[in-house]
Order: structure tokens, then C-alpha cells, then sequence
């Protein structure tokens, strides 16, 4: 044993109670007997070893040797109640420190997203360019520029989502509601400069309908629109006929029906051949092998004027298609509300992120 007076003694107990600060419990308790235990314990043995000194060692080494003792004392006391402190606070929070992690899931872009970016893919690699326009639109691009008479039913407070702008009378036509459709878009498009326009449109619309199997108050709407010089119905039936096939496969067919929207002329929709079935007729077409795709026709001369675009001179298209439906009937949906759920167990299925 090195005698109390010897520095290395003191350097090497100092080193020791530096230390204390990072011992766990069991070794923060063997410690503690290693250092103050009343029988073999390292500074307790200096002290008893006092006994053999001088008085003048025995009054300057016993000071110093007392004093790192009550520091030894404190800082055991200090480090078991921060390791108790420790213990209680993870027990505070409900922490199971034995509990296996849980691991993390990669998110998957939503069905809709997929379809939009498809339908759009499609039409951009044909010259479209996308348009885009704001939910809350006016009476007057909503309905009056898209030739929708004052009187339509449309315009009736069932069908359409108005929003409160006060008491006191709203000039015609300003009137603020959320656009029933993404076509106010198109009369954006032609105020905002000369054509030729060829455009796609992905946007919300809303309605005041019943959330059911097959109707959402607000949903999803890709608008096509191109006007040009010499544009006609055959351009419109090959660039959809050409969209069809790009999208659902080379061997379905299309069928255009006649058809009636105020802000088109002629109108018509467009059916291809049940992707169920074939066109053999099943649950999904109601027995009939067409499913209706969209809705479409040659802009109507009164709107292209009411957009500042002489008729004389240019003629156009216009096209607006649901994506929910569509997803729907790519992916054998039952019901729309699936994919508003944003149920995790659903959307897994469509894992498309990082493949
Ligand atoms: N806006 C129509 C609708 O919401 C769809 C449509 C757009 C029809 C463009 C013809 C031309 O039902």
C-alpha cells in the first residue's frame, strides 16, 4: 500500500472520483465499497494509515484525505439519485426500454396521382401543355362565359357550393362559389392571350352531392382544350380515340355518343369498350360493354366570343374527364370512397415509390 503522504495516492483517488459521474448502478455500489468500505476500503485504509505519521503529515495529509472524503461522499450520493431520477423518468413516460422498434413504412403515390399523371403524360407528349386555375372561381367564368343561361339548374344552391360573401346584393356574375367544374379554366386560358391554346388541366371540382359509393363533393377533373385554325370533330375523335389506346391498351374500342353541354356544339361522350369484360357485357358495364369515359365537343362559338376569340377564324375542342372513375375502372374499384379513406391498408397496394 503506498503510504497517505504519497502524491500518487491522492492523484489517483482524484482520478477515481472524477469518474464516479459516469458509473452505472451496480458499478457506481462497488465502487463505493472499493473506496469508503469500512474494511478494505482504499480511503478508509489511508486514513487508518495516518496513524503511523508525524503530527505535522498527519495534520496537513489527514485534511486533504478528509476532504476528498466528504467529496467521495457527495458524489456518490449525487450520481445513485440522478440514476434513480433517471429510472423514474422513464418510467413517468411509459417508456418499455425491452420493447423491439418499430420499423418505418415507405409511402406509395395515391391511385388518382397515378391515373392524373398518366392521363397528363399522354396528353403532353401530343404538345398539350398543363393549365392550372384557382378552386374559388366567379359566377361569370363558372357558368355565364360557358354559355350556362341565368336559369340553369346548375346554378341552383343544390348543386352548386356558393360561398358567403355577406349580406347585400353581389353584382351578376360575381358571385363567388367552388368551381362545379375545371372548364372555367378554359376561359382563363383564352383572356389570357391570343391562340393557338392546347392545354390540359388537372384540378378539383366540387358539388353538392351525398358522399356515396360513386359521388364526392369535391373530386378530381382533367379539362382538355385545343383551338386552332381548321381545328375539327376529327381532330377531337383522333386525339381521344389516340388517348384511349394509350391509356387502356391497343385492342379497346371507342364509341362517341351524342351528347349536350351549354359551352360545346356539337357534344358528345365517349365510351370504350368495358375493361372488365372485353364488351362482353358484365357487373361492371351493367351488361352493356361500354364504360363512359368523358365528356367532350367543339367549343361553341358563343363561348370562344365571350373569351375575346373570333369564331370566324378559329375553331377548337374541349374535353373534361373524372381520374376517380377512371382509377375506379383500372383498378376494379367498388366504391369512390376507397379512395378518400386514406386507409394505409388500401393505399400499400399501389406501392410505386422508389420502383
Ligand atoms: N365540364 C364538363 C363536366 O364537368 C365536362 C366537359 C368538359 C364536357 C369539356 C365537354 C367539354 O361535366
Amino acid at each position: 500500500m503506498n503510504t497517505p503522504s504519497d502524491h500518487n495516492t491522492l492523484d489517483s483517488l482524484r482520478q477515481r472520483l472524477t469518474a464516479v459521474a459516469q458509473l452505472d448502478a451496480s458499478a457506481l455500489e462497488a465502487e463505493e465499497i472499493a473506496v469508503l468500505g469500512r474494511k478494505q476500503g482504499e480511503l478508509t485504509n489511508q486514513l487508518k494509515a495516518l496513524a503511523k505519521l508525524s503530527i505535522e503529515e498527519k495534520r496537513s495529509v489527514g485534511a486533504a484525505l478528509n476532504a476528498i472524503k466528504l467529496e467521495f461522499e457527495a458524489a456518490f450520493a449525487a450520481r445513485r439519485a440522478e440514476l434513480a431520477q433517471g429510472a423514474q423518468s422513464a418510467e413517468a413516460r411509459d417508456l418499455d426500454l425491452t420493447m423491439p422498434g418499430r420499423t418505418s413504412w415507405t409511402g406509395s403515390r395515391h391511385p388518382v396521382s397515378i391515373v392524373i399523371d398518366e392521363i397528363v403524360g399522354i396528353f403532353r407528349e401530343l404538345g398539350f401543355a398543363v393549365a392550372l386555375g384557382p378552386d374559388i372561381e366567379n359566377e361569370e367564368r363558372n357558368f355565364f362565359a360557358l354559355n350556362f343561361p341565368p336559369d340553369h339548374p346548375a346554378l341552383d344552391m343544390h348543386d352548386t357550393l356558393y360561398l358567403d360573401q355577406g349580406k347585400g346584393e353581389v353584382p351578376l356574375g360575381e358571385k363567388l362559389l367552388l368551381r362545379t367544374h375545371t372548364s372555367p379554366v378554359q376561359v382563363r386560358v383564352m383572356r389570357d392571350g391570343p391562340p393557338p391554346y392546347r392545354v390540359v388541366i388537372p384540378g378539383l371540382a366540387y358539388r353538392n352531392d351525398p358522399f356515396d359509393a360513386s359521388h364526392a363533393p369535391a373530386f378530381s377533373q382533367i379539362e382538355g382544350l385545343a383551338v386552332d385554325e381548321g381545328v375539327t370533330f376529327v381532330d377531337l375523335k383522333a386525339t381521344l380515340s389516340h388517348f384511349a389506346r394509350r391509356f387502356f391498351g391497343e385492342s379497346v374500342k371507342v364509341r362517341f355518343r351524342p351528347s349536350f353541354f351549354p359551352f360545346t356544339e356539337p357534344s358528345a361522350e365517349m365510351d370504350v369498350s368495358c375493361t372488365i369484360c372485353g364488351g362482353s357485357g358484365c357487373a361492371a358495364c351493367k351488361g352493356t360493354g361500354w364504360l363512359e369515359i368523358l365528356g367532350c365537343g367543339m367549343v361553341h362559338e358563343q363561348v370562344l366570343k365571350n373569351c375575346g376569340v373570333d369564331p370566324e377564324k378559329y375553331t377548337g375542342f374541349a374535353f373534361g374527364m373524372g381520374p376517380a372513375r377512371i382509377a375506379m375502372l383500372r383498378y376494379g374499384l367498388p366504391d369512390i370512397r376507397l379512395l378518400y379513406g386514406g386507409d394505409v391498408r388500401f393505399l400499400q397496394q399501389f406501392g410505386e415509390i422508389g420502383t
